[in-house]
């Protein structure tokens, strides 16, 4: 049997994943578990580049990993886990900033974005992070990476230290590739269609949390900032209707047709609330499976500490691969 493919990727955990979180990166990273071998991780070590409430920071790890299962990852068949559980990462980037220039990290745009915001907390760790990114990459010999448009100049980076490193010491990583899946819905804000959907976004109608209550999510909808004009149709300039079709029909599996037809002679309201209530129905099966995970707190540790054990035991024969490569003493 021919091998499958491997795909890594981790997720942040500092904030509740918001719907187009979860429509643009977890629905597809469950749809591939029956395709790939699929290693998913949440990124604590990443987080405290910028400054965490500790209390904070450690529910949300736990609530991160536990979406992950109530979205539909299943523990058995993927390798969750969390990245600070695996010494492995920290070790890897150690070696990995070695062949890492300082130029190189000095141009990445998210190195310049964050220091611009956070000027009174430019550490080391802001710097290296690409590398520490590389290290989750390279650990697992993963051949596929799905990310963001925001995360290919990091990648990039990954693929060069593959073949920076590779061409020293003959072929110990993988090269990765970046994988885009085209089905993916691109979540605007609720209240300016021209930006994507964040967290971070000061108006709390502009986002909606997958743990949000139903009424919440019909609401944030119901006010949702749309056009002047009345037709439910994806033409250009219509902005908020064509964010709203692509939610509806990514949620309620319709195409745009289907979905113009259905509110033909209907106005904006009964459409927003239509697509609320789909979005609220599509959320309700991994909220239910949220609160019973958090109810039974013995066996998603359990899963962590397995899939603690499984990414160790991958990722350490790299890494032992890579220390014997770069000369060091094994015992
Ligand atoms: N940097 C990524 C982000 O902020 C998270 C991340 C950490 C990641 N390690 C990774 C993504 C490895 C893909 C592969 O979104």
């Amino acid at each position: 049997m021919e091998q499958k493919k491997r795909i890594l990727s981790l997720i942040q955990p500092t904030n509740t994943p918001h719907l187009g979180n979860y429509l643009g990166a977890m629905c597809n990273w469950v749809k591939m578990q029956e395709e790939f071998d699929c290693t998913y991780g949440i990124a604590d070590l990443h987080s405290i580049t910028v400054r965490q409430d500790p209390t904070k920071l450690r529910a949300q790890i736990k609530e991160s990993y536990a979406l992950l299962i109530a979205a539909g990852l299943d523990p058995e068949k993927s390798t969750l886990f969390v990245q600070g559980h695996n010494p492995n990462h920290s070790e890897l980037a150690w070696i990995l900033s070695c062949y890492t220039q300082f130029g190189e990290l000095s141009r990445m745009t998210q190195f310049k974005d964050k220091s611009q915001k956070h000027p009174d907390n430019i550490n080391a760790g802001l710097f290296t992070y690409p590398v520490l990114m590389a290290a989750d990459i390279l650990l697992y010999q993963a051949d596929l990476v799905p990310v963001g448009v925001d995360q290919m100049q990091h990648l990039e980076l990954a693929r060069n230290i593959v073949q920076r490193f590779n061409g020293i010491y003959g072929d110990v990583f993988t090269m990765p590739e970046g994988y885009i899946t085209k089905s993916t819905a691109k979540v605007m804000s609720l209240q300016d269609p021209t930006k994507k959907m964040s967290k971070s976004d000061e108006n709390p109608n502009a986002s909606v949390s997958i743990l949000d209550d139903r009424d919440t999510i019909i609401r944030k909808f119901k006010r949702a900032v749309t056009d002047s004009e009345t037709e439910v149709c994806a033409r250009e300039g219509k902005d908020g209707i064509i964010n709203l079709m692509s939610i509806y029909g990514a949620v309620a599996g319709k195409s745009f047709e289907d979905i113009e037809a259905e509110f033909k002679g209907k106005g904006y309201g009964d459409f927003k609330l239509a697509v609320g209530e789909a979005v609220a129905d599509k959320l309700a099966p991994l909220q239910a499976e949220y609160k019973r995970l958090s109810e039974d707190k013995a066996y998603v540790e359990a899963c962590m500490k397995s899939g603690a054990e499984k990414a160790y035991k991958i990722s350490r024969k790299t890494l032992q691969k890579v220390q014997k490569k770069v000369g060091f003493v094994q015992l």
